[in-house]
């Protein structure tokens, strides 16, 4: 049964105060005395026994390799083991002990972003930013953003990019990483959207998924987040995200569902309301869907400074980060507050049981309790201090991996008159300030990237690292141009188009690089308050294009953007003979742009969201207005269709749809085949059974991610030849079509996957898929149903360019 439903409760935006002793006198919203809550504990760690081969045994330590991404890993076993040793050391605690497992000494108060103090002989943890790096911590790697891991669309880029950034994160000492962040692209201008995975449900969870198990198995506990509907920076703690449960639990919620079958460590809850209630105190959201439904056994932890009581204990919170109410005040919404919630019976105690159990067990899970565990060795916050920074070099050599994503992340959006590779070009000149280094103080200049006067390689806010280096395109062209002796120039100034137009004079290929840039509303850029005010390229560069495309009829365009750029003004200018959309590309982004440039890498890059002709062509945008403490409401209208769905449905023409790349070879689809999987467990065969027969599954806990749902139910195979004089890699992809009663639109991705070709090459690709893929969320059953009717796929190089159709055999 779902835990009692109290959020309906909690209302938003109430007032605290803090009494002199630090206890909170806290009003609850009209006539709701402070009671007696009941607690209902979930879940208790799946007893289902592990099946060689079908359901392995897994450890996060130890993971399913990713070739083989169709296992479903159970890490029921692993969590078990994990919550005896948690509940035996939380056993050993007081009431106090176990209230200060769960909150944080303070904004500053260590030397993370985020700290537990040490309980007993358990050392208290270290959070830390970002998802692409260690933040604000020397002899790092700054990674490519997470836009660009799920640009490659290759399982084994995302995952080889979780493995190395867990490495310089238990390197540091750090315990918890505060990523992956895997909000949806709803709204192409919102901010942080290049910290995700893009604008589509199954390529953000494959990005979730990939990057946990890759984190976690070298040691460190990953953060899923922002629990849920942060969907952009605008008034993110001073909104209400209204969202139906359809949609809630086919878009929004689904990368959290797949970070949870990862065996994922914790969630961090946004700082937006969900329907109303906060989402770090919603029972709905977090009890219900994430810890009843998902059968989550990790923690809770708030985002900073997203926590408004204590109360929240109750809704399925865990943990308050930093700590204090605001930050250092000196009071915690946990803390004394939570022992005297217990002390007068309002909280009862086995709920504290529960919150300290679960951030135990979450560190025993990734075996951090080991005494070679690294200790912090680095501090935020003062990073000058040298008694308390070490310097450890962990980038290994993490860099050979950044220029292989950053090489796999470029999309190859036009390519005219071969254009492109480049074959020794004898002029070149490169033109516009995002070629080239940051021009005054090097790539840290600004504070948490805050700011950009040369390349850009990653945005703004909490969501980045330093560069120990930088490689900008100047530098790695102009490296690669000496050795074909290419005669290289270059013009920087953005807003002088008769001395660029001038520059492009004569030369072979000019390439024109634009960029657009944005980040977390706590920092204000041009004008841009985290979201982009616009979705034009910055510093004048559709003019730069068009002054240098007029001189000069070989104009290449190079895009830095954190997300979609209109690239109407110019993309059909007979002279732009090429379009490369490079991303955020992180510390080697020249050197992996010149692999494109020259072929050394022929591009695979695929669009993880439509770019549209025109701004107003997307579902939905950027909510404005709101003053002061007003709630400003969010209502997600659009249901389901975002993006490429809302674009199919609504005839819209992209100017370039989700999934589209182009390559320097061509490739066929041939023999399309679709069959099921057999050999169920028994275990399996009647919930299979009830769920061919279109009814609803039981709602035990852990439904949701229960190992029949997600096991493989059908194959499809198909061959892809290399038809081309070149190698190459293709992205093929799987679209699914329900049948048109289900409300579902027209295409939705189901699988991908990614094969290396030499010319003429053939090769038989197998892509699986899950019950869960064919299912709908019936909210009436509140289950995974299947509904009636003829399912169809598609099976194609994007979202629009299908080769193959088949009927799956239900
Ligand atoms: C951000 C989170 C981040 C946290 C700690 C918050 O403001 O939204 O993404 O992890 O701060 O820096």
């Amino acid at each position: 049964m779902r835990p009692s439903i109290l959020f309906v409760l909690l209302g938003a935006g109430r007032t605290l105060s803090a009494s002199a002793t630090g206890v909170l006198t806290q009003p609850l919203p009209s006539g709701i005395p402070i009671t007696s809550y009941p607690f209902v504990p979930s879940p208790s760690p799946s007893s289902e026994p592990p099946i060689p081969g079908v359901y392995p045994l897994t450890s996060p330590k130890n993971p399913p390799s990713v070739e083989n991404s169709a296992l479903v890993p159970n890490i029921a076993p692993a969590w078990g083991v994990a919550y005896k040793k948690a509940k035996a050391k939380v056993a050993t605690f007081t009431l106090e002990q176990k209230v200060n497992i769960t909150t944080g000494v303070g904004w500053q108060g260590g030397r993370c972003v985020g700290n537990t103090p040490p309980v007993g002989d358990f050392p208290g943890l270290c959070l830390e930013d970002s998802p692409l790096g260690v933040i604000r911590a020397d002899f790092v790697t700054a990674f490519p953003a997470a836009i660009n891991a799920a640009t490659t669309w290759k399982r084994s880029l995302l995952r080889a990019r979780g493995v190395a950034m867990g490495q310089e994160h238990v390197g540091k000492g750090v315990n918890i990483v505060l990523g992956p962040m895997m909000n949806l692209g709803r709204i192409a201008q919102a901010g942080r959207n290049w910290e995700g995975f893009g604008a589509d449900p199954f390529l953000a969870s494959t990005g979730a998924y990939e990057t946990i198990l890759g984190l976690q198995s070298a040691g460190v506990q990953a953060c899923a987040k922002h629990y849920i509907n942060n969907e952009q920076e605008n008034r993110r703690s001073q909104s209400s995200s209204n969202v139906d449960d359809r949609t809630q639990h086919e878009i929004y919620a689904a990368p959290f569902l797949r970070s949870v079958m990862a065996g994922l460590a914790s969630v961090m809850c946004s700082k937006n309301l969900v329907n109303g209630t906060h989402a770090c105190e919603n029972n709905s959201t977090l009890n219900g869907i994430l810890k009843h439904e998902f059968g989550f056994q990790g923690f809770v932890m708030s985002e900073w400074s997203g926590q408004y009581s204590t109360i929240s204990a109750i809704t399925g919170l865990d943990m308050t980060m930093p700590g204090d109410i605001t930050f250092n005040s000196g009071t915690s919404y946990f803390g004394a507050n939570l022992t005297a919630y217990v002390q007068n019976n309002t909280i009862p105690e086995a709920r504290v049981d529960d919150m300290a159990t679960r951030i135990l067990a979450a560190w025993y899970l990734l075996g951090q309790d080991s005494p070679n565990y690294p200790k912090t060795n680095f501090n935020v916050f003062q990073p000058l201090d040298e008694a308390t920074n070490e310097h450890v070099d962990v980038q290994d050599n993490h860099g050979v991996l950044v220029r292989e994503i950053g090489a796999a992340s470029a999309v190859l959006l036009k390519n005219v008159n071969g254009a492109l590779p480049f074959k020794k070009p004898r002029r070149l000149v490169i033109i516009g300030s995002d070629a080239a280094p940051a021009l005054i103080a090097g790539p840290n200049e600004f504070s948490d990237q805050g700011g950009v006067d040369g390349t850009l390689a990653m945005g703004w806010g909490s969501g980045t690292a330093w560069f120990t280096y930088l490689i900008s395109p100047y530098e790695a062209l102009q490296a690669r141009a000496r050795k074909d002796h290419t005669s290289f120039s270059w013009y920087f100034d953005d807003f002088n188009l008769v001395g660029a137009a001038n520059a492009a004079v004569q030369k072979d290929v000019a390439i024109v690089f634009v960029q657009s840039d944005s980040g977390e509303e706590y920092i204000t850029v041009d004008g841009n308050v985290g979201d982009r005010n616009n979705l034009t390229a910055w510093h004048n560069g559709d003019a730069l294009v068009k002054a240098v495309a007029a001189q000069n009829k070989n104009t290449i365009v190079v895009v830095n953007s954190v997300g979609p750029v209109i690239v109407d003004p110019w993309i059909d200018h007979p002279n732009v003979t090429a379009v490369v959309w490079a991303g955020l590309a992180g510390t080697e982004a020249g050197n992996a742009l010149v692999d494109i440039l020259y072929g050394d890498v022929n591009p695979s890059g695929r669009l993880p969201y439509t770019i549209a002709k025109s701004p107003s062509d997307y579902s939905a945008q950027l909510a404005t207005g709101g003053t002061g403490d007003q709630i400003l409401n969010i209502t997600y209208t659009e249901g389901l269709f975002i993006d490429y769905r809302h674009f199919d449905a609504a005839n819209i023409a992209p100017r370039f749809e989700f999934g589209f790349g182009l390559s320097y070879t061509t490739f066929k689809y041939t023999d399309l085949s679709i069959s099921a999987v057999g050999g169920s467990p028994d275990q399996d065969k009647s919930f299979e059974a009830n769920w061919a027969a279109g009814k609803p599954s039981p709602q035990v806990v852990g439904a949701s991610t229960a190992l029949w749902l997600h096991r493989p139910a059908f194959e499809v195979s198909f061959t892809v030849q290399n038809a081309g004089k070149v190698a190459g890699t293709e992205i093929p992809q799987l679209y699914l079509h329900f049948p048109p009663h289900t409300g579902e639109p027209p295409s939705v991705l189901r699988g991908f996957t990614d094969v290396e070709l030499q010319p003429g090459q053939a090769q038989r690709v197998t892509i699986t898929l899950s019950r869960y893929d064919l299912s709908i969320w019936d909210v009436v059953s509140q289950s995974w149903i299947r509904s009636s009717g003829s399912f169809s796929l598609s099976v194609g190089a994007s979202s629009r360019d299908f080769r193959l159709k088949g009927t799956i055999p239900l």
